[in-house]
């Protein structure tokens, strides 16, 4: 097969400033998560299969892993199938998996290359055989990486992931090796399957739809979210580029006051107002 170039070498100039002239702008979110939706709707309307959006869809993954591995983006996780698809029609299921079986083989090398290390989150074991063991040749790959963490979120769901992290807590408490007391906010993230990466910043989620739908609801308490109208099938890197740049704009309080956030912007309220007081007096 033909060596294809590593992405920083492919990336047009154009590009490259694009993305430079964002990071000049701000500090890029860490974690980027992505409920990638409308697959399907976007599929009806061109009048093609369903099959076809899902198809199309990983165009938009092509995309998106480029361009958030050239910015310098650290951990990427895409919610590619809920632990809910399973209840779409066989033919739906099994064609994704086919989908996901494909690009796994297809992609690896290259995500390899350019040093991007793969992970995954969800009830593997409930994927097909043949999908699970790409999966750990991956994982085996590309474990000493140290670029982008691109998690792929497959029979995924944040209840049942939550759910296991209490059962494994039980356990632990029944063993003697926690006691009730130990169980705190900062443990309990320890036990689920996204323990080894920071909670999301930004969440985007395409096709307008505007609920978590079941991913990263702990991880999310402080996530910002960014939902745009466009179907996953017709997003790309420069949409990615806008949800970055609305990202920056926002004030992340966690609970605070924008003074205490901004506590340059305080000195300047006390300056004004030390300023109103001695303009007072000095104009009796
Ligand atoms: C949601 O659209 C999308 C999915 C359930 C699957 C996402 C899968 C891909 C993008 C392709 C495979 C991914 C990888 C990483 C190889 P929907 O079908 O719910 O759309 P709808 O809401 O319009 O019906």
């Amino acid at each position: 097969m033909p060596q294809k170039a590593s992405w920083n070498s492919q990336q047009t100039t154009e590009d490259r400033s694009l993305q430079q002239t964002l990071s000049s702008k701000g500090k890029l979110p860490k974690h980027i998560a992505i409920i990638m939706d409308g697959n399907g709707r976007w599929a009806e309307k061109q009048g093609f299969s369903r099959v076809a959006g899902h198809k199309e869809g990983i165009e938009s993954v092509r995309d998106i892993v480029k361009a958030s591995s050239q910015l310098g983006i650290k951990f990427l996780t895409l919610y590619a199938f809920s632990i809910e698809n399973w209840n779409r029609p066989m033919t739906e299921v099994g064609s994704l998996m086919k989908l996901l079986e494909l690009y796994l083989r297809q992609e690896i090398e290259e995500l390899h290359k350019n040093n991007v290390r793969l992970t995954s989150i969800g009830k593997i074991s409930s994927l097909p055989k043949t999908v699970q063991k790409l999966l750990n040749n991956a994982y085996q790959q590309t474990k000493d990486n140290t670029g982008l963490t691109l998690t792929l979120a497959l029979s995924y769901g944040s209840r049942w992931d939550i759910v296991r992290a209490v059962q494994m807590i039980a356990l632990d408490v029944r063993r003697g090796k926690l006691s009730p007391e130990d169980i705190s906010e900062e443990l309990f993230p320890k036990y689920l399957q996204t323990a080894d990466m920071p909670d999301p910043d930004l969440l985007i989620r395409t096709s307008g739809e505007v609920r978590l739908s079941n991913f990263l609801l702990w991880e999310m308490a402080y996530g910002e979210m960014y939902i745009l109208d466009k179907y996953w099938p017709e997003f790309r890197r420069e949409d990615l580029y806008s949800a970055i740049e609305n990202f920056l704009n926002r004030e992340r309080r966690f609970g605070k006051t924008s003074l205490q956030i901004n506590p340059s912007e305080a000195e300047k309220t006390k300056d004004s107002m030390l300023m109103r007081v001695v303009n007072a007096i000095t104009s009796v």
